[in-house]
């Protein structure tokens, strides 16, 4: 087992990034857990603690540009060195993009992809120099295609994707690991947020559990993988997506996330 580490989750006031947290408390690291939701992240953070592990709750939006640097510039002013990162922390948004609300498009793009790279950012470097540590950025299966009604979605996850293996491949015998994690759908509040609960993908294709998953992720971060999808079928699936015409996979995908006619 490896040492007590802190460990910085966003995201964790529910869903995947609280079924993380609860591995790592379990496993005795200490924790920084943000979130939006004070009230829950207190919750939570009380509950962990259970574990004999500090657990340290920061309510902030991370869509806001100022904010990922504010939670550096706290943990630093408290001489909190963050051992593990994991980028968790995002949503998506149902609908044409032609009728989509600015605030949705954007919202998207600041969180899923500007505060991760950000915090990857800020917290990178003192990584390099201990020549250790582990960053875990949380994509998605919809970052494998393009996807239809959630177009922005499925193109920032594409951009953590592929900004993760890069990096992965420019720290390797760094001392520091990159994880790009990959759910498919999973029973969590994230469909109902995004508007898509009723979609073929959520309602006849099945999703996994959060604590299966979130056990995939802490096991692929865990390991140092650079590229992890949870479960077997996901797994399947965003191969085939690599070899189908182009026109064909995003159809599909299209249908995938459609809401059949009752
Ligand atoms: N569920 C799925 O089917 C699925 C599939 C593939 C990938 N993923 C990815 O997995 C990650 C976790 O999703 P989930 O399914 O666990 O979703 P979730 O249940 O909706 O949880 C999202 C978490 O992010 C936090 N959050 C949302 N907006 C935030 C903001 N602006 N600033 C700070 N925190 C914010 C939420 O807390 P507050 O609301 O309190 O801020 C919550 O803790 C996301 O990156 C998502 O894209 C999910």
């Amino acid at each position: 087992m490896e040492t007590a580490k802190t460990v910085l989750i966003t995201g964790a006031s529910g869903g995947i990034g609280n079924e993380l947290a609860k591995l790592f408390a379990r496993d005795h690291h200490n924790l920084i857990l943000v979130a939006r939701s004070a009230d829950r992240l207190t919750q939570v953070a009380n509950e962990l603690q259970a574990n004999g592990v500090t657990v340290k709750a920061v309510a902030l939006d991370l869509s806001q540009p100022l904010a990922p640097k504010f939670l550096f510039d706290q943990l630093q002013c408290e001489n909190i060195a963050v051992d593990i990162l994991i980028n968790n922390a995002g949503f998506g948004a149902f609908g044409e993009f032609a009728t989509m609300p600015d605030e949705q498009i954007f919202g998207q793009i600041n969180l899923n992809i500007i505060a991760l790279t950000q915090l990857t950012k800020l917290f990178l470097p003192a990584m390099v120099q201990r020549r250790s540590g582990r960053i875990m950025n949380v994509a998605s299966t919809a970052g494998f295609q393009p996807g239809p009604l959630m177009a922005v979605y499925y193109a920032t996850k594409a951009y953590v994707i592929s900004f993760s293996e890069a990096i992965a491949n420019e720290l390797a015998n760094s001392g520091v690991t990159v994880t790009c994690f990959c759910p498919g759908a999973t029973h969590t509040g994230f469909a109902t947020r995004a508007g898509n609960d009723k979609s073929r993908l959520f309602k006849q294709l099945g999703a996994m559990s959060a604590e299966r998953v979130a056990l995939d992720g802490y096991r692929a971060v865990m390991e140092g993988r650079t590229l992890a999808i949870s479960g077997a079928q996901n797994w399947l699936v965003a191969q085939s997506t690599r070899f189908g015409p182009r026109k064909l996979v995003t159809a599909i995908s299209r249908w995938v996330t459609e809401t059949p006619k009752e």
